[in-house]
């Protein structure tokens, strides 16, 4: 557990923070949901998890910006969103307002739960952030500590073999690997064009991202207590797209990873 505001902390606020001022795609709340939208949009069949969310405790993981926690609300879920940000914060609690419906919000840094409780959730929603910080294996151990046995973590994150690499790598033959493949490299790389306005927001600084190897992420989890579930490799797979493009480069390597985890703790050790 991390409580004090390191530089990991105040850079991913302060980035964060002026992302929402841009109105950034990962910052848009989503406004035009209903139940049967919200369960397409999360995918729950997809990724194996059981459908019936009313009642069920639900922590959306440095998942601010009123996308995933308006959508488990409107399934009837109990929603708590955590998140860095008090901008994407507060754009959860504008969808639920403009919803009708109920999530907690709670600001501060994914390296320290503490401000849960003990086995407090049968689902943590986890999407894109986990490279944000160094050492993954922090917030697994948080994530052990807060779900409870039986219940499962969605965590989607950058593709480990990938992490850093964007379209602009086509050399003309192929996308040039160029970083080294250890943990917590630092894989920055400028945003994509459709993330924010450029012309319209301020300056931001570039993602400042960690990479998390494959066997960091499966063994730390598997010691934590959780089974895999389910895995996919995010990719595009339509045919004829052009070299060198964001979707001919997703083809060639897909640049993130889903995970289903189920947290049995003692069932493998943990
Ligand atoms: C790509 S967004 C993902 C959430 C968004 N709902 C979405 O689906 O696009 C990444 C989120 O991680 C949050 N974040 C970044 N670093 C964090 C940290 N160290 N602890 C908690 N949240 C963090 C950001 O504020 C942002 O809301």
């Amino acid at each position: 557990m991390i409580t004090m505001r390191d530089d990991v902390y105040r850079y991913n606020e302060e980035r964060w923070e002026a992302l929402v001022e841009a109105d950034a795609l990962f910052t848009r709340p989503m406004l035009d949901l209903d139940a049967d939208r919200a369960r397409a949009y999360l995918g729950l069949e997809r990724l194996g998890l059981p459908g019936d969310l009313a009642g069920r405790r639900v922590l959306c993981l440095a998942g601010g910006g009123g996308q995933q926690s308006a959508a488990f609300a409107l399934l009837g879920a109990d929603v708590t969103v955590f998140d860095i940000s008090s901008g994407q914060l507060g754009r959860d609690r504008s969808a639920a307002e403009h919803h009708g419906v109920e999530v907690r919000t709670v600001q501060g840094d994914m390296r320290d739960l503490s401000a849960l409780g003990d086995s407090s959730f049968d689902l943590v929603w986890h999407p894109y952030s986990l490279t944000f910080v160094p050492d993954s294996r922090i917030v697994f151990r948080e994530v052990a500590r807060v779900v409870d046995a039986g219940g499962h973590y969605y965590v989607m994150c950058a593709n480990p073999f990938f992490a850093g690499l964007t379209h602009h790598a086509w050399n003309g033959e192929g996308y040039t690997l160029g970083h080294p493949y250890t943990d917590e490299a630092v894989t920055s790389y400028p945003d994509q064009d459709w993330v924010y306005d450029r012309e319209a927001g301020r300056s931001i600084g570039e993602p400042r991202e960690y990479r998390q190897t494959l066997s960091r992420i499966v063994n730390s989890l598997t010691r934590e207590g959780f089974l895999l579930t389910f895995l996919s490799e995010v990719r595009s797979d339509r045919p004829g797209l052009e070299p060198g493009s964001w979707e001919h480069f997703t083809s060639v390597a897909p640049p993130w990873l889903e995970f289903v985890w189920r947290y049995r703790p003692g069932v493998l050790g943990g």
